[in-house]
């Protein structure tokens, strides 16, 4: 004889069934699953006094709707209880300002003790952090230059942040180290960027960079990285001129960049996600490996090695048309404003969109393909 129990037990958000338990007396148990919107569910809570008159219609919009919410709230909760995530303490937001900065994407960073802000540049084509810092030959940083600016950029002072020190000579990230007279030297430092004459050049230093973190086992908290920092002194070409005023923050691969040292911290894993959006927003999150159903590709080396995010393009296709054997390596660059192709393949591509394309074609300047549209 079965007995029926009373129990029907609800289980919290996390499980989102109900389940229905009989207990036979030949110790078998078997278990009936109720769906939490079933029609089933529904008449019980009616019978209980409750009414579930507000819960959609089954198979409806809304119901599909409902079950999907809870989906993604339960595959939040699950990623949240593994692995930990940091964006910078003022928010995981990136921002995009077109024209007004050379099209890169930015986002606000706190660095030092006390804290100052800076609005970097975020380049996955490089790895050096810097910021603008006792300033040779800076571009402007008064908020009068910025016409979306409200207050003015910032520049690093190490000897006014108490948690600063330099990089000597000696320091393995120092690169520039066997050119110094003495080991115990400042570390210099020079990077040259893709854009003719860009370059960043100053002295190394050591600070905090203010984040925040964001699942694992903790609650949001506030978090105090060390990271490499450039102080750079004397800029060149487009940072003089439009491109990051107020440093770069580099996300490549390098020992030196902010990933690789957030790893090495063992604050997160070795990866990062930057998600644009297309309102002129984005994202920036530390230790993101994304969802688990999510495809991938591998990077490839440039000349033996993987000093940049470098990946093998199979082929393109432009309308239906795939050309075979159309495939090239292509660098992942946040901090290019462009898509650029090798010009074989640059050529191709335009020769086909022009011959799909029903359109007058006219030139302006250095742009040969433009079409008169309807
Ligand atoms: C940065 O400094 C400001 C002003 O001193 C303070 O209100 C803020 O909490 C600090 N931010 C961080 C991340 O420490
Ligand atoms: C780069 O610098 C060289 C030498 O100063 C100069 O001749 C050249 O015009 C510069 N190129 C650009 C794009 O400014
Ligand atoms: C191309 O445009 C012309 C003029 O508008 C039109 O008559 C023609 O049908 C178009 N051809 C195709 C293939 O769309």
């Amino acid at each position: 004889m079965a007995i029926h129990f009373p129990a029907i037990v609800l289980l919290a958000a996390a499980a989102a069934l109900m389940f229905s338990v009989e207990v036979a007396a030949g110790h078998t148990f078997s278990s009936r699953l109720i769906h939490r919107y079933s029609d089933e569910a529904v008449s019980f809570w009616a019978s209980k006094g409750k009414s579930m008159t507000s819960w959609p219609k089954r198979e409806s919009v809304e119901h599909m709707r409902l079950l999907l919410s809870n989906d993604l709230k339960r595959q939040k909760l699950k990623l949240g209880s593994q692995k930990q995530m940091l964006f910078p303490s003022q928010g995981s937001e990136t921002h995009f300002y077109g024209n007004d900065l050379s099209w890169l994407h930015y986002a606000w960073i706190d660095i030092g003790t006390p804290n100052t802000s800076f609005l970097v540049a975020l380049d996955a084509g490089s790895d050096l952090l810097w910021v603008p810092c006792n300033c040779v030959q800076c571009a402007p940083l008064s908020s009068s230059y910025y016409s979306m600016l409200d207050k003015d950029l910032n520049e690093y002072s190490p000897a006014r942040s108490s948690t600063s020190k330099h990089l000597s000579c000696s320091h393995q990230l120092c690169e520039l180290g066997p050119n110094c007279q003495s080991p115990k030297e400042r570390c210099p430092y020079t990077v040259n960027y893709f854009s003719e004459n860009t370059s960043s050049s100053g002295f190394l230093f050591e600070d905090q960079l203010h984040l925040t973190s964001v699942g694992g086992h903790e609650h949001q908290g506030a978090v105090r990285a060390p990271v490499v920092i450039g102080c750079g002194s004397k800029q060149s070409g487009t940072y003089l001129d439009g491109a990051a005023p107020d440093g770069v923050m580099g996300l490549g691969p390098g020992e030196i960049s902010v990933p690789s040292s957030l790893a090495k911290s063992g604050f997160v894993s070795r990866s990062f996600s930057l998600c644009f959006g297309k309102s002129n927003s984005g994202t920036i999150f530390f230790g993101d490996q994304g969802p688990e159903n999510q495809r991938q590709s591998s990077f490839v080396s440039l000349d033996g090695k993987y000093n940049t995010y470098v990946v093998e393009v199979q082929h393109y296709c432009v309308g239906g048309t795939c050309p075979k054997q159309s495939g090239y390596q292509a660098l992942v660059d946040s901090g290019s404003s462009f898509t650029f192709l090798p010009s074989e393949i640059f050529t191709k591509v335009v020769t086909e969109f022009d011959e799909q394309m029903n359109a007058t074609r006219f030139s302006i300047e250095d742009f040969s393909y433009c079409y008169k549209a309807r």
